[in-house]
This record gives C-alpha cells, sequence and structure tokens, in this order.
C-alpha cells in the first residue's frame, strides 16, 4: 500500500530536532528504523540522513497503523515535538520526541534482506548486492557525506587559488601509464577501440600547451589491474597541473590544502557522529602542518629506513644496516649476500625479546612472503642471556658489535636478512609494519602525512627485460643526474614526488619535461622506436613545439584519502558503487554478456567466454 504526499510538504530534518523545537509542529519524513510496541505504547525510530528521532503514540486508532509499521517503510508524520521523560545520551535527538497527529505510508517495505543498521556482521557480499540500503545505515551514509563535503573543501581551495575546473574526455586513446586499459570499441570505426583514461596526464599537459596556468579536476580514472582493499578499477583523482611552476610550488599548494582538509574536516565529522579519537587526531595534523608544514624524505632515506616508499610514520621501527660489521662474519648467509652485490639489515623489535621460537618462525613466514630466503634472528632476554639462529658463526666481539649497532638492549629481538636490496626493503618493510601492528605500536587515531621525494627516474623491469617509467615517461629527470642517463640509468633521480599517509600513497605528481630532446632520449631509454613514440603520442611531441610552458602537477587518489579520513579500512567504505575483487559490481551484475546484434554493430565476436573457462 503507498499513500501520496500530496499536500504535505516536509518541514524539517529526523536529526536536526533539538530542544529549541519543543512544541514546535513538523512534518518528518523518512524511513522506519525500528518499531517496538510495549504495551500499549508504540515507539518509532524515523531516520533520514541526518539522523534518527523517536516517535510515540498511546491510546488511539492511530496506533494501529504505527503497532503494524514494517522496518525500512518510507513514511510521512505530522505531529509535535515534546521533552522526552527519559531523555537517551546516546542520541543526538535524545532530548526530545514527537508526538505524532497524523501518519502516511509513503512507501511500505518488503522485509530486508538483512538488518539495515550499524554493527551487523552480514556478508559483504550480500549488502553489496543490496548496496542501496547497505547504504542507508547511518556510519556508511555518514563516510559518503563526509566524502562529498571533502570534494567541496577542495573544490573551494582550488578555486580560491586560481585553478580551473576543465573537462577531459574518457573516450581516448590507448596511452601507456603503466596498467593495463579499459578499451570500448568503436561502432563507427570497426576493429578500432578507444581507451578509457588511466588518468588525464597527457591531456592536463596539453591544458598547460594552450595557456590556462592551472587546471584542476575531479577526474573518473580507470585502470585494468588486480584489485586490493586500497585499489578499483574506476577511481577518483582529484588532478591538478600548474605552468611555470616548480616543485616548492607543487608541494606549497598541496600542503595548504591537505592543511585546510584537516581543519574544516573535524566539525562536520562531529556533526555527523565520526570517533571523538579520529576526529582529535586530524586536529592535530592541522595544527601540526600550521606550525611545521610537511615533513620530507627522499626515496633512498625512505627506502633504507623503513624499507618502503611509502612509509608509515606513526612509529619508528628503523631498518639498520649492518653490512660493514658483518662483512667477513663467518656466517655464509650474510657473506654470500654480500659478496653477490646484496645488503644485510635488521630491525630491533624492542622489547620482543621473549617471544617463543613459534612466534619468530611466524615472523620468518612473513618476510618470506616478500621474497627473504629466511630470516636470521637474536633475542636477548630480560636477564641478558642470548639465544639466536646464527651467533654459533660469529666470534663474541662481532656478536657484541652487531648488538650495539643495532642498539640491542635486554628484552630486545633482533631479526637480519641477507638478500638484495630489493627483497631487504620489502620483507623488512613488511615486517617492520607487522611487527608494529602486532605490538601495538601504531596510534590509529594518528595522521602522518610525509613528503616522498627524489624518487629513481626509472626502474629496472625483470619481466619487460628493460627500464620501465618510475612514475610516467614525461616526468622531468634530475638536472645534475641527467649527464648518466646512458651510464647509469639506474641512479638517475627524478623530479617526482609522492604524498604519504599514515602508510598509504594518496598522491604522486611530478615535473614534467618540457623539453624536445630530454623526451626524446627518455623514450629512447624506455625502448620506443622513434616510430612507436610518434605512433602513441606524436600529438604530445607535436605540441610542444610551439611553446610549451615549463610545468608541473600531482593527482591524489580521492578514494584513499577519503578512505583515511574516514578511519574506514577499505576504500569501498567511500566508494556508493563500488566493485570487488574480480572487478564485478554485485548489484548491477556487470560485467555481462550482451546481445549477439550488439556485437554485430561493434563487428565483434567472442571467442571465448566466462561460460567456456567454468
Ligand atoms: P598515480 O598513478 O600515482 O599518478 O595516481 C595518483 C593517485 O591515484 C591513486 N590511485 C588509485 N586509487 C584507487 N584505485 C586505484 N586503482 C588507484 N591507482 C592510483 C593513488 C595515487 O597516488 N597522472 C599521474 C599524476 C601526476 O603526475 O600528476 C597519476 O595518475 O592515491
Ligand atoms: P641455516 O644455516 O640454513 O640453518 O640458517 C641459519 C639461519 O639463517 C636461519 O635462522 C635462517 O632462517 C636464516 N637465514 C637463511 N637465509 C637467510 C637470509 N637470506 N637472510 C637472513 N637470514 C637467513
Amino acid at each position: 500500500m503507498a499513500e501520496s504526499m500530496k499536500g504535505l510538504k516536509r518541514t524539517d530534518y529526523c536529526g536536526m530536532l533539538t530542544a529549541a523545537d519543543i512544541g514546535k509542529k513538523v512534518t518528518l519524513m523518512g524511513w522506519v528504523a525500528k518499531c517496538r510496541n510495549k504495551g500499549g505504547i508504540v515507539f518509532v525510530d524515523l531516520r533520514d540522513r541526518t539522523g534518527i528521532v523517536q516517535i510515540v503514540t498511546e491510546g488511539d486508532a492511530a496506533d494501529a497503523r504505527f503497532a503494524s509499521l514494517k522496518t525500512e517503510s518510507a513514511i510521512a508524520v505530522t505531529g509535535t515535538v515534546q521533552r522526552r521523560e527519559a531523555e537517551n545520551a546516546q542520541l543526538r535527538t535524545g532530548e526530545i520526541e514527537v508526538i505524532p497527529d497524523s501518519l502516511r505510508i509513503l512507501s511500505e517495505s518488503e522485509t530486508p534482506p538483512f538488518p539495515v543498521r550499524d554493527g551487523i556482521d552480514t556478508r559483504e557480499d550480500l549488502r553489496l548486492k543490496y548496496r542501496y540500503l547497505d547504504l542507508r545505515r547511518p556510519e556508511l551514509q555518514s563516510r559518503i557525506i563526509l566524502r562529498a563535503r571533502m570534494v567541496q573543501i577542495i573544490r573551494d581551495y582550488m578555486s580560491r587559488n586560481g585553478f580551473l575546473d576543465i573537462e577531459t574526455p574518457n573516450l581516448i586513446a590507448s596511452t601507456p601509464e603503466g596498467a593495463r586499459d579499459y578499451l570500448v570499441p568503436s561502432r563507427v570505426h570497426p576493429g578500432c577501440f578507444y581507451a578509457l583514461p588511466q588518468s588525464p596526464q597527457l591531456l592536463k599537459q596539453l591544458l598547460m600547451c594552450s595557456g590556462f596556468d592551472r587546471y584542476y579536476q575531479i577526474a573518473r580514472c580507470f585502470r585494468d589491474e588486480d584489485l586490493r582493499a586500497d585499489r578499483q578499477p574506476e577511481f577518483t583523482q582529484v588532478d591538478m597541473e600548474l605552468s611555470f611552476a616548480d616543485q616548492e610550488d607543487v608541494i606549497g599548494i598541496n600542503t595548504n590544502l591537505l592543511q585546510e582538509l584537516c581543519e574544516k574536516l573535524p566539525p562536520i565529522m562531529e556533526e555527523y557522529g565520526f570517533d571523538s579519537a579520529l576526529i582529535d587526531g586530524i586536529r592535530k595534523a592541522a595544527k601540526d602542518i600550521a606550525e611545521n608544514g610537511i615533513d620530507r624524505m627522499t626515496w633512498q632515506d625512505a627506502m633504507d629506513r623503513y624499507g618502503s616508499d611509502k612509509p608509515d610514520l606513526r612509529f619508528d621501527l628503523p631498518i639498520r644496516d649492518v653490512s660493514d660489521i658483518v662483512k667477513d662474519c663467518g656466517f655464509a648467509v650474510f657473506t654470500g649476500a654480500l659478496e653477490s652485490g646484496g645488503m644485510v639489515r635488521g630491525i630491533n623489535a624492542k622489547g620482543l625479546g621473549g617471544l617463543p621460537r613459534k612466534k619468530i618462525d611466524k615472523l620468518t613466514e612473513v618476510a618470506k612472503t616478500y621474497g627473504a630466503k629466511g630470516l636470521a634472528w637474536l633475542s636477548i632476554a630480560e636477564d641478558g642471556s642470548m639465544k639466536s639462529s646464527f651467533t654459533k658463526f660469529l666470534s663474541e666481539e662481532k656478536t657484541a658489535e652487531l648488538i650495539s649497532a643495532m642498539d640491542g638492549k635486554n628484552g630486545d629481538l633482533l631479526l637480519f636478512a641477507a638478500d638484495s636490496f630489493k627483497v631487504v626493503c620489502a620483507s623488512l618493510g613488511a615486517l617492520r609494519l607487522h611487527i608494529g601492528e602486532e605490538a601495538g605500536l601504531i596510534d590509529h587515531n594518528a595522521f602522518r602525512f610525509v613528503w616522498i621525494v627524489d624518487f629513481p627516474l626509472l626502474e629496472w623491469s625483470d619481466e619487460e627485460g628493460r627500464f620501465m617509467a618510475m612514475h610516467h615517461p614525461f616526468t622531468m629527470p634530475n638536472e645534475e643526474d641527467w649527464a648518466h642517463i646512458d651510464d647509469d640509468p639506474g641512479h638517475v633521480r627524478a623530479q617526482a614526488y609522492d604524498i604519504v599517509l599514515n602508510g598509504n600513497e594518496i598522491g604522486g605528481g611530478s615535473i614534467r619535461i618540457h623539453m624536445n630532446d630530454i623526451q626524446e632520449k627518455m623514450l629512447e631509454v624506455l625502448g620506443f622506436t622513434p616510430e612507436r613514440a610518434a605512433e602513441q603520442f606524436g600529438f604530445l611531441l607535436e605540441a610542444f613545439r610551439y611553446g610549451v610552458p615549463p610545468h608541473a602537477g600531482l593527482a591524489y587518489g580521492l578514494d584513499r584519502l577519503a578512505m583515511l579520513m574516514t578511519g574506514s579500512s577499505s576504500i569501498r567504505d567511500v566508494i556508493a558503487f563500488p566493485k570487488v575483487k574480480d572487478a564485478s559490481d554485485l548489484m548491477m551484475k556487470a560485467p555481462s554478456a550482451v546481445d549477439a546484434k550488439q556485437l554485430e554493430e561493434l563487428s565483434l565476436s567472442i571467442s571465448q567466454s566466462k561460460k567456456d573457462q567454468e
């Protein structure tokens, strides 16, 4: 049964009513969150996006209709606000209630497939199938709303700072940016495809050529890559580009933007009931940025000290190099790694000296999943007695020297990996995070930003058997290092920077190459023949012949930023309609097979379908 809302106008939002409204006649519209009949008195919790208010009826004919209300039905209630007898301090509207004089059931709900309230343990796939219902839960509503408010703050900041919001197309040519492209077949050009943009990179560079000077866009990006908790096949960037700008300009503008976000979000978060410790953490970050800016760390230091180019600085637990100390120590695992050009590094897990052997083996397993062949360990009990997997191979002096270099004290556990730079960083970096989490070293309400600068320009790919651009092929090399592009390409640094928050890369960018000779050389190093380069982005190289301004830019992953600011553990929680691990949408059932007619129009035929694979 459904009634019309003809003649009714909503006067207030449920969650906004306060004691100041006592005596006021209101018309509310929303959903039945709960309906309880307590011996003749019916309590209905009415919910809209601002919160919940209690409706109470007692003893007349209207009660029967209230008493039989189905949860999640959309209703309209007209009534009077009065003070509650028993206040509910948990509820923002807990001082008041509404005594109704009329009810309209606008749309009755069937029994929902799961209860629409916070704290449910319903499987995520079921919640995603009925995402529109899951999104009614206050927790998810407030995250999506906060994201919207973040965008509003960002737009306001960008516009005040002279950035123009310019749209770039989503149907473009395939350009190499690392991940696999999503392709869209063309009907008009049989056999030809558009690619969906992995980012507006080249287009925003062209906008600089056109003289727009400062561009930004909240841009949808598409990347066909393996999904994780912080990755979606389509995601949103806050994308920007600046002309006649250097690294200091980009870092300065973005440091201020992050400060403004951290200043403006807390009052909004309070309004939507976010955890107060989280809000305090953001306030503290705002103050910290205002007073000290955001720290910078070179890529090399980040890798050496934290084993990662996105270090989590909410705790220390640094990696230390002991290669010099152990270089002729007699332990073949160490010396062997050093002889083949590797290194020996370790971390001191303070206070874990009493960890049982089984748990140390678990830590070894963690290191092994990141490529380590093993983990050498030395534990010092509180009484100073030692156990170790390798000190039998070392002299007493060497052992003492090693402990001292690691700042080892009674009660500490020292863990070492001997391998290539890449494997040592990956395994000790992961171990550091694992121990930080397990040992409770991480303050989950802290917000630690850091700029990572001086990235390498190139990265060797074993798979491709060649150097690849670490950021993208349009990133300007460090001018001093460029002379070594032929003799030592692996050590040429780039004018590229990332912004990292709590161990997550929330954004990245670079100074762009605006000289054709450097760009051509760069493409040659990346293995492009002049013909292929011209074919793939000849338009950019050509544009650069007509007076290109030096330019630079950056893009944030908005979903990641929203995830961290709302204290969520997955970006799915801040995306209205996210996709799951295998890139499908469980609600719309995308991707899906299409009609033979559609395929025919596109001149496509299917050689293998999902069904064939099964
Ligand atoms: P980059 O590839 O580093 O740079 O992307 C910028 C930011 O986007 C976010 N991000 C993602 N978020 C969710 N799901 C994904 N699959 C995903 N991939 C990336 C990250 C990342 O830091 N054109 C350049 C920017 C520039 O140089 O101006 C670019 O796209 O937070
Ligand atoms: P083994 O000599 O094989 O008994 O190894 C002695 C210790 O060295 C064990 O604790 C191994 O886990 C450890 N180990 C093996 N390979 C490595 C490595 N690449 N780095 C650090 N420790 C290792």
